[in-house]
């Protein structure tokens, strides 16, 4: 399995991680299934969030790592905070992002309860706290750093400019953003194609992204790969998306491998040296994916693909 370099740190995890966002309704047993694949295929990072499935989802990969007899180096262990759920629903009033100190220590502690494990490989703020205040986060951090709770850190979601300001006010550096990447979300791509244009591209404001990582030691974990829209869907196979599925089968067919592994080399081939966050729940489908680490696109096949989401250049 291709390796990763976080930042420029000697924490060398796989390329593709398990996202476990989804693992909420599995069975403990069809759980350990996961596991067990990615530790075949080299799949050897795991991420997570306090909020995936109501904390349920860790729930069961916490069991399920520990009656699936894994030991606790066997996967890098990631895990989010900082959305605060209602308590009706995710659309209600009672949402909220929160990112004070005591909140970010207590929901620590309550994942690593979950997970039933010692320590978090890495910890995320999940997304950007408008309110968020620096001092408090440093001291969340530096308690979490100096009591082995946390070895490394990290944002997700969050802008250029957030990241300088929080890391400015911060004693340990921030080495991951997490950020929603993929052939149906490329905004991060488009803008640096289109800079100083006319087109709506040039107006958004996600681009420098992919520059600002490189050039600050920043490792970008792409959620969601093959969903379309905000997690609205799977876009491979989708009858909505004929010319990119035309393209993936096309290309597919060239390495012997499938549409997913396509779609995933597509990621893994920018000079930014992105993970890609895969959350298929589906044994079959994981080593089909894993397999995408070992395909070697082509410069035209990259850009073909980015043309065939419906993308121009300009
Ligand atoms: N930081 C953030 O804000 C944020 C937000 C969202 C997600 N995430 C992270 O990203 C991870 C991945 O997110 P995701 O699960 O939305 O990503 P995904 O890997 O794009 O989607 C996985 C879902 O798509 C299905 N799927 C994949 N390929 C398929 C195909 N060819 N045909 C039919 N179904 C297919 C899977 O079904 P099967 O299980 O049947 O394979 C699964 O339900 C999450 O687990 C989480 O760790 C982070």
């Amino acid at each position: 399995m291709l390796k990763r370099t976080i930042g420029n740190t000697d924490w060398h995890p796989s390329a593709i991680i398990l996202g476990n966002m989804r693992m909420g309704d599995q069975t403990v047993s069809q759980a350990i299934d996961v596991l067990n694949i990615c530790n075949d295929t080299g799949i050897n990072m795991i991420d997570s969030a306090d909020i995936y499935a109501g904390g349920q989802s860790e729930t069961i990969l916490g069991k399920a790592l520990k009656q699936g007899g894994f030991n606790r180096d066997t996967f890098f262990i990631q895990s989010k905070a900082g959305i605060q759920l209602g308590s009706k629903s995710m659309a209600t009033f009672g949402k909220r992002y929160n990112f004070r100190k005591d909140y970010i220590l207590q929901q620590v502690d309550a994942i690593l309860d979950r997970l039933q494990i010692e320590y978090l490989d890495s910890f995320l703020l999940h997304r950007p706290d408008p309110l968020m205040e620096v001092t408090e986060v440093a001291e969340a951090f530096d308690y979490l750093y100096q009591s082995g709770k946390v070895r490394y850190f990290g944002v997700s979601n969050f802008s250029d400019y957030q990241i300088r300001w929080l890391q400015t006010n911060l004693n340990q550096p921030l080495y991951i953003n997490q950020l929603q990447f993929g052939l149906m979300h490329t905004a991060m791509i488009d803008y640096g194609l289109n800079y100083n244009g006319h087109s709506q591209e040039s107006l958004q404001q996600s681009g420098n992204m992919l520059e600002f990582a490189l050039l600050n030691n920043i490792t970008i974990q792409a959620w969601s790969p093959f969903q379309h829209g905000m997690i609205e869907g799977v876009f491979i196979d989708n009858p909505n998306y004929p010319i990119v599925n035309e393209m993936l089968t096309e290309i597919a067919d060239k390495y012997h491998v499938d549409k997913n592994a396509i779609a995933t080399a597509w990621i893994l081939k920018h000079p930014a040296k992105m993970q890609v966050i895969s959350g298929s729940m589906n044994p079959n489908r994981i080593q089909m994916i894993a397999k995408g680490a070992t395909v070697h696109l082509t410069d035209q096949e990259w850009y073909d693909l980015y043309i065939a989401t419906g993308n121009d250049l300009p």
